[in-house]
């Protein structure tokens, strides 16, 4: 049996333990507290120079920031040099952020070592680290797959890979394994966006179930244009390449067959009766729906998204709100990022420090083909656009002749 005054002192003695428990949670909060705080002050010291300090005051206050100069990028693929991304130099392009909530509002842009050695001269904020790509550009090629990076990095909440890595097409990439991938990407906020683009991962059988093993959210863009246009275009650069490659014919023995890249496009796109050559790559790479069936296989329609590039090239700012949207993003990339250089027929992308074209070759001019072979290929083209416009569920109302 117990009396009052008993029952009454474990309930007081319950309480006090109560408060003394709360009041060391109290302290550990605060403790912790100190203790970022006193880490990220070190962090923040230790990888800022008095330049990039002042620079980051600077754009804490200014509404825009010129960056320095960036490296020349001799391999890029733009013209007048100076601008990275075109290669596989590794640019990378390091964004500062408010460091007090870590909110990106202006960019900053630092030189980084040429041959991509890890954090060597580099300047890092807190809280940038190179993440796996949430967003590919997974093809076609020669439907505007660089332009298309190009122009969402207009956006600050866009971070590019360098180059094309070939991680899921190529099987001695794929084996170095995830690691060696993330390591490829540029540093980027937690808030932002990593895309990397690689065309061939759209043709590649592989390529849709190593994507999902790495992130089965992940989402997916589609450059797609006219596929005879496309074809077109993909043999033209066949063409100049084999050109390059090889000037003069290799000795072989009389009669030999003739380079391809002297073949016209007629001579390769149709058999000797007349029929459509398929086994010709150019050709088989536009029929779209072939491939994007095993995507579809393996990622929902949603995560999807088919950009128009005959669209993008004539009128970009519509087709990126869409992406925009898609990418969960605020729509920031306008009329004034965009201007058309009459001379080039293209337009030039400007953004607060810079404006870039693409470099001419990217508009080769394309050769004269015989009306009658494009009629003739449009026709067979149009049941397997019909069959992609279905798959997708969007008409993208391309000529049937
Ligand atoms: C991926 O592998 C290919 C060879 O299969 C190579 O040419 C390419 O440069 C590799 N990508 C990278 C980023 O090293
Ligand atoms: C996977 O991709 C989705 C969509 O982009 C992204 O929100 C998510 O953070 C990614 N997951 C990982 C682990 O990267
Ligand atoms: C347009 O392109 C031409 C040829 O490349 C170049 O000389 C000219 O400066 C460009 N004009 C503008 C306004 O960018
Ligand atoms: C503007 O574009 C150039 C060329 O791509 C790039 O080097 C620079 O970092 C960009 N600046 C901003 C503020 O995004």
């Amino acid at each position: 049996m117990r009396s009052p005054a008993d029952s009454w002192c474990r309930w007081g003695g319950r309480l006090a333990a109560c408060m003394v428990s709360c009041f060391l949670v109290a302290l550990l909060v605060t403790l912790h507290a100190l203790y970022d705080s006193a880490v990220y002050t070190i962090q923040y010291q230790g990888g800022l120079s008095d330049e990039g300090l002042e620079a980051m005051l600077l754009a804490n206050s200014a509404d825009m920031f010129t960056a320095p100069e960036v490296p020349d990028d001799p391999g890029g693929e733009y013209l007048g040099g100076g601008y990275p991304g075109g290669g596989d130099s590794g640019d990378v392009t390091i964004v500062s952020g408010n460091v007090h909530t870590n909110e990106v509002d202006k960019d900053l842009h630092f030189e980084d070592k040429e041959d991509g050695d890890e954090d060597v001269g580099r300047v890092r904020f807190p809280r940038t680290s190179r993440r796996l790509p949430q967003c590919l550009i997974i093809g076609v090629r020669k439907c505007g797959t660089r332009a298309l990076l190009e122009m969402l990095f207009l956006h600050p909440r866009v971070q590019k890979a360098a180059g094309e890595v070939h991680f899921f097409d190529r099987d001695d990439n794929y084996s170095r394994g995830l690691e060696w991938y993330r390591k490829k990407m540029p540093h980027s906020f937690p808030h932002q966006v990593t895309i990397e683009k690689s065309p061939s991962y759209f043709v590649t059988p592989e390529v849709p179930e190593r994507v999902r093993a790495m992130n089965a959210s992940v989402k997916l863009l589609l450059i797609v244009r006219e596929p005879v246009t496309r074809a077109i275009s993909d043999y033209t650069q066949l063409r100049s390449h084999a050109a390059t490659a090889s000037p003069s014919p290799p000795p072989g023995p009389p009669g030999q067959q003739q380079p391809q890249g002297q073949r016209s496009f007629e001579e390769l796109a149709l058999k000797p009766d007349g029929s459509v050559n398929l086994a010709y790559r150019p050709l088989s790479t536009s029929l779209y729906y072939s491939f994007l069936h095993r995507w579809l296989d393996v990622f929902s329609r949603d995560q999807l998204l088919v950009v128009n590039g005959d669209l993008l090239i004539e009128d970009p700012v519509p087709e990126l709100r869409r992406i925009e949207q898609f990418l969960g993003l605020e729509p920031r990339i306008g009329r004034h990022n965009f201007y058309f250089n009459h001379t080039k027929g293209f337009f030039c992308l400007r953004n607060e420090t810079a404006d870039k074209c693409l470099r001419e070759t990217k508009g080769r001019r394309h050769p004269r083909v015989d009306p009658a072979v494009i009629s003739k290929l449009r026709k067979f083209f149009s049941e397997h656009n019909q069959r992609f416009y279905d798959l997708v569920g969007q008409d993208l109302g391309w000529p049937e002749e």
